[in-house]
């Protein structure tokens, strides 16, 4: 809605339009409405990032780090010496295997009883955080 609005402001300031007058008005008119759909943008990242920093009271953060790019959760020794315990880096998990990550058991990882909608939320989060790290290893990928 936002950007068709957008169009049609700068479509009007430019005299394409007829009524070239009518652009700032219609400016003042949407204004608003486009700050108010790129808010919406903006709170649907916040959620996902609420989301991974503090589903059901664990947060994700705490063993895959600030962006998933995994995290030492601590470092212990046994009879084998020095032993590091981690999260995985699940930056480039898809949204399928997020699901089924959350809503399994693990040796260490809690289930978390999160809905769909609420993991993909996380996903999208991490994917907008991430987006210049994933770009990166598609090109890898490609040049491969
Ligand atoms: C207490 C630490 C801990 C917390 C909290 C945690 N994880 Fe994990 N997670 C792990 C560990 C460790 C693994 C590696 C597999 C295992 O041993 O459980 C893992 C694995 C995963 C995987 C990969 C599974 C695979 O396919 O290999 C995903 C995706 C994942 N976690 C997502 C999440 C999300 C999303 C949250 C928050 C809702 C979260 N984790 C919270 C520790 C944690």
């Amino acid at each position: 809605m936002p950007l068709y609005f957008l169009r049609y402001y700068i479509k009007n300031s430019l005299g394409i339009g007829d009524k070239v007058g009518m652009g700032m008005k219609h400016l003042w008119v949407f204004l608003p409405l486009i700050v108010w759909g790129s808010e919406d943008f903006i709170s649907d990242y916040e959620y996902g990032e609420m989301l991974f920093a503090n589903p059901r009271g664990v947060s994700c953060s705490q063993c895959h780090g600030e962006s998933g790019q995994g995290k030492t959760i601590v470092e212990y020794r046994d009879i084998h010496g020095k032993q590091l315990l981690k999260g995985a880096d699940i930056r480039q998990k898809t949204l399928a295997e997020m699901i089924t990550a959350v809503n399994s058991y693990h040796k260490i990882m809690p289930r978390y009883y999160l809905t769909d909608e609420e993991v993909k939320a996380i996903y999208n989060y991490l994917k907008i955080k991430n987006q210049n790290y994933l770009l990166e290893c598609d090109e890898d990928n490609r040049t491969r």
